[in-house]
């Protein structure tokens, strides 16, 4: 198994050298990893925040465990150079259409999460997120003057119907896996967009009797995601709206820190990471949280590598040592990036 490792940005170096050194330990000889850059930290170097020798070694790679970008230093750097869109063009690239967020609650942090005890419980749900459509790519975009000489910023939100096709029956299929309850979010009160994107849910739907569909606008989502998170099972969804939605879910359920995801094509083609940024207000500190990393690590052997068990072996460990205590500072406690590392580690079995 060769694995493509881009560590990025500020928190990525730290984070992905725990995940690797818990990858290594489960599956010892079988896995190598080759290093590449990324992000910002390949602009510095070849000016390119996505090399293409970086991007070949992904295209050859069984999987892609991935860290983060960003950095404060590219800030003022064209859109076309900045490091976010290395990771956008990876996603572009190999299609990986299919992001998995999943965000569950470790009984054992019911105490770190913002919410009360009797909301929070029993929350486990799977965000799937479109991540190659939506207003991230949709074009025309750009800055520009108006008629009155203003300057104005556009983007364009559009899906075409293949594109919602693909990803509903990855929700329906997710769904089936699961409690057979799908939720589809939208703003199709407002957005033509979403209107579509309704409309051909509906049609797949067709294809999957079996699993219960409902629907929600994105606004109602939010807020119900913070009253009562157990009512969701399986959540589909665009892009823009899955990545807000997202990074909420993980704070619902104790820490951004926490949340792992695997970005998958049609050919089963997979990029991990966590669904976190490069924190550049901890970067270098030791103060990440890796374990968002390290589930991501499991989630790549579950889904790219076809090793369910050693997947349950990293997430049942990930669990042990939260029981016994383990807690980065974003859950309340002072253990170093390496330090959680290493507890997860102990408590492999
Ligand atoms: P962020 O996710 O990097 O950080 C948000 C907050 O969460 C910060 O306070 C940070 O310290 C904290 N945090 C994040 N991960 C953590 C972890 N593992 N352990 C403990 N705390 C953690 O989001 P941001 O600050 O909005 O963005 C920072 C940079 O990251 C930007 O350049 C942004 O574009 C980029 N970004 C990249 C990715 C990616 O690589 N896929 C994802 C999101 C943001
Ligand atoms: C994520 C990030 C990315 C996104 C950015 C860095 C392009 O926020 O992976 O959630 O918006 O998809
Ligand atoms: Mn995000």
């Amino acid at each position: 198994m060769r694995i493509a490792l881009l560590a990025g940005d500020g928190i990525g170096p730290e984070i992905t050298a725990e995940a690797v050194k818990i990858l290594k330990a489960v599956v010892s000889q079988e896995i190598e990893f080759d290093e590449a850059l990324i992000g910002g930290a390949a602009w510095k170097v070849t000016g390119s925040p996505l090399p293409e020798e970086t991007l070949k070694l992904c295209k050859n790679s069984d999987a892609i465990l991935f860290g983060s970008v960003g950095d404060p230093e590219c800030d003022h750097l064209e859109r076309a150079l900045r490091p976010e869109q290395a990771i956008l063009g990876l996603r572009k690239e190999l299609d990986l259409f299919a992001n998995l967020r999943p965000a569950r609650l470790f009984p054992e942090l019911q105490a770190e999460s913002p919410l009360k005890e009797n909301i929070v419980t029993g929350t486990d749900l799977m965000i799937v997120r479109e991540l190659t459509g939506d207003v991230y790519f949709g074009t025309p975009r750009g800055q520009r003057k108006d008629d009155q000489n203003r300057r104005e910023g556009f983007d364009t939100m559009r899906y075409n119907e293949d594109e919602v096709k693909r990803i509903a029956r990855i929700g329906f299929e997710t769904a089936r896996s699961r409690s057979g309850n799908l939720c589809s979010i939208d703003k199709s009160n407002v957005l033509e967009t979403s209107q579509l994107w309704r409309t051909v849910v509906l049609e797949i739907a067709q294809e999957y009797p079996d699993v219960e569909l409902s629907h929600m606008y994105v606004d109602n989502a939010a807020m119900q995601l913070v009253r009562a998170p157990d009512q969701f099972d399986v959540i589909v969804t665009g892009n823009l709206f899955g990545d807000i939605l997202s990074d909420l879910a993980s704070a619902c359920v104790g820490s951004i820190g926490l949340l792992p995801s695997a970005s998958l094509n049609s050919e089963g083609k997979g990029l991990y990471e966590p669904i976190h940024g490069s924190a550049p207000d901890i970067a270098g500190l030791g103060k990440a949280n890796p374990l968002a990393t390290i589930l991501s690590g499991a989630m790549m052997l579950r889904y790219s590598l076809k090793r369910e068990a050693d997947a349950d072996r990293i997430e049942k460990a990930v669990s042990t040592a939260l029981e016994k205590g383990a807690r980065t500072a974003d859950l309340g406690g002072k253990m170093t990036t390496s330090e959680m590392g290493n507890a997860v580690l102990a408590a492999l079995n």
